[in-house]
Parts: structure tokens; sequence; C-alpha cells
């Protein structure tokens, strides 16, 4: 997997004098099915997040709230994606290094993945995931 397996979809929006609506359905706007659904919230000025990568676990990613950025790193270039609106998510396939950061007061990211939650499912040390890469192992 390399950078350019990450992609960022649109999702379905419903305009309304209301309040606006939007979803995202699995094997549809997310491509894989859902295992897991987590968010992260009330992240300190300046603080990072989710410095590693998955060798399985895939993964969408929504700002339900606010700003944030996603670092993705193949091994060999990286790239930012900026969310900031609600109806835009992005996938990342396993695989890849990422960090999220930049994040705004009272953001929300919401973070839907492929697989329960696995603590050997995470590659921690970069020097490992470059290895990993490089071997072609993820
Ligand atoms: P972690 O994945 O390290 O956060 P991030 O990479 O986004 O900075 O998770 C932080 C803690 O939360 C860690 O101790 C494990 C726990 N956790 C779960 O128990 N289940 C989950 O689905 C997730 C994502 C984390």
């Amino acid at each position: 997997m390399t950078i350019k397996d990450c992609k960022i979809i649109e999702l379905p929006r419903f305009l309304d004098a209301r309040g606006n609506l939007s979803f995202a359905e699995q094997n549809n706007h997310i491509l894989f099915e859902i295992k897991r659904t987590y968010w992260i919230y009330d992240v300190p000025g300046g603080e990072a997040r989710g410095g590693h990568a998955f060798k399985e676990n895939q993964e969408f990613i929504v700002a339900l709230s606010g700003a944030f950025d996603i670092v993705v790193d193949d091994g060999q270039q990286k790239k930012t994606f900026s969310l900031n609106r609600s109806y835009y998510g992005l996938f990342v396939p396993a695989g890849l290094w990422r960090e999220m950061n930049n994040f705004s007061t009272n953001s929300v990211a919401l973070e839907f993945g492929s697989k329960h939650y696995d603590r050997e499912d995470y590659i921690r040390d970069y020097n490992t995931f470059l290895n990993l890469k490089s071997d072609g192992k993820i």
C-alpha cells in the first residue's frame, strides 16, 4: 500500500433548514465491513495522536466537528490530508504510518475500523515500520 491508496470520500449530504444530515454505509462509502468505531475528542492544543501503523486494520476517518490534519506516510512519501467538513472521510488502508495533528478547539475525529481492537495489530516503532515496509511484509 502507498499513500496513493488513501482516498478522500465525499459522503451524501441532505441540506435542510432544520440542520444537515450525512451518513456513511459499510461496503459502500466505507470500503470495508465495520468492526469498530471510536472517536477522539478534547485534544489539547498542539497535541498529536495516532503515530503508528496497522498491519491489517483499515480505517475511515471523519472530522465530525472542527478540523485536523492526517499525515500519511508509506515509507517513501508523506501526504497531509486536511479534514474540516463533516461530509468528507479519509480511507486509510492498512500498512501506512499515520499521525493526526493540528486539532482545532472542540474538534471530534470519528474513526471506523475494519478490525476489533488488537494491540498486536499496531506497529508503534517507526524504524520497525520502515523495515517491514522495505521487506514487503506490510
Ligand atoms: P491509541 O490507538 O494508542 O491512540 P492513538 O493512536 O489514536 O493516539 O489508543 C489509546 C488507548 O486506547 C490505548 O491504551 C488503547 C485504547 N484503545 C482501545 O482500548 N480500543 C480502541 O478501539 C482504541 C482505538 C484504543
